[in-house]
């Protein structure tokens, strides 16, 4: 069985087909990154332009890619939310409309879930149950996983994602778009403990997450008379070490609550090399493993909506029976 999975929730067109039995047969994406730079931010509507005009050129290669026909396809999976609207629709009508066409499923995936499922994808992937941190952009969460369509949200961030803080102090340190990755780079050259930053929540006695606070502490120490551009990359490490102790211990004792030793790490930040390092040696020291996607699959892509859509397929999902754009932005 073969699902075509389409993912246009923010600054990447995600085009891809997932065969349940041979696997991923091709995946292809567009960043937009060049596109917002300038701006220093995603700006939504020359987002969905954007993904009007790559989208059909992505189907048609990734569908070229695989050596197959749209008449081989058996469903199609698109990312119905959350994300931006206007980027969003541009999906949904493609995914509906192809759908529609060739009298085939249409299912709506949960962005959050693709993300979740993808270290599903690798060569070596971790068995059911597991805990999964999810970080990416838009939301911080730790759930406990039992199986597809199974989960249990087991804390989160009650403010700031923990890579929206990576992009806002990045900005706050005068880094280009998207700040994440730049600030990440920064923090290597740099020492932690040079500044003392809090580990918001860290004692709190649940597994909730803020990162709001860590941000305004980054912006009174560059406020201060005697602040040194020369200190941003100390800085960067401490900001980057803070997250880190937080992410680390909650995902520990996340662990520990449900118990189990297996981790799995999804979203933009879990392709943090300091986060990374962090996380195999803690769970090593515990006899567990941690999990992640294959670098590639760990940001936006259509390979992980693929496959949650084959997944749900195979479970017995159809999708709604009279073809409906809808999507759910806050989802
Ligand atoms: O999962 P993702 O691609 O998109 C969302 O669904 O949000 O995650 C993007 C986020 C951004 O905030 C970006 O700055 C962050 O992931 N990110 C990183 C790194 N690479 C991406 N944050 C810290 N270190 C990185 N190496
Ligand atoms: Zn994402």
């Amino acid at each position: 069985m073969k699902v075509l999975g389409i993912e246009t929730s923010c600054d990447e067109t995600g085009v891809a087909i997932y065969d349940t039995g041979a696997g991923l047969l091709a995946h292809n994406l567009h960043s937009q990154i060049d596109l917002h730079a300038v701006y220093g931010g995603v700006v939504p509507e020359l987002a969905s332009r954007d993904h009007i005009r790559h989208l059909p050129l992505l189907l048609k290669r990734t569908l070229a890619d695989a050596g197959i026909d749209a008449g081989r396809i058996d469903a199609v999976a698109y990312t119905a939310g959350p994300g931006l609207a206007g980027a969003l629709l541009v999906g949904a009508s493609v995914a509906e409309s192809f759908a529609l066409a060739r009298g085939i499923p249409a299912l709506p995936v949960h962005h959050l879930e693709g993300h979740l499922l993808s270290p599903l994808l690798a060569a070596d992937p971790p068995a059911f149950p597991f805990v999964a941190l999810l970080v990416s952009g838009g939301h911080t969460q730790l759930m406990r996983v039992r199986g597809v369509g199974d989960y249990a949200l087991l804390g989160e961030s009650v403010d700031d994602a923990a890579g929206e803080a990576f992009d806002k102090t990045a900005k706050l340190l005068g880094l280009g778009y998207p700040g994440g990755p730049q600030l990440a780079k920064l923090a290597e050259e740099g020492r932690p403990g040079q500044f003392r930053l809090p580990r918001p929540m860290l004692h709190s006695g649940d597994l909730d997450f803020s990162f709001s606070g860590l941000k305004t502490a980054v912006l009174n120490v560059v406020s201060a008379p005697d602040w040194r551009p020369g200190q941003a990359a100390d800085l960067a490490a401490e900001f980057q070490q803070a997250v880190v102790d937080v992410l680390c211990a909650k995902a520990l004792a996340a662990l520990k609550k449900v118990g189990l030793k297996t981790l799995v790490v999804a979203g933009g930040v879990g392709a943090n090399r300091c986060l990374r390092e962090t996380l195999d040696a803690a769970l090593a020291r515990r006899g567990g493993r941690v999990h992640y996607p294959e670098p590639a699959l760990c940001t936006d892509n259509g390979a992980m909506i693929a496959f949650a859509g084959a997944l749900r397929f195979a479970a017995g999902e159809r999708g709604a029976k009279i073809a409906t754009v809808s999507i759910r932005p806050r989802w």
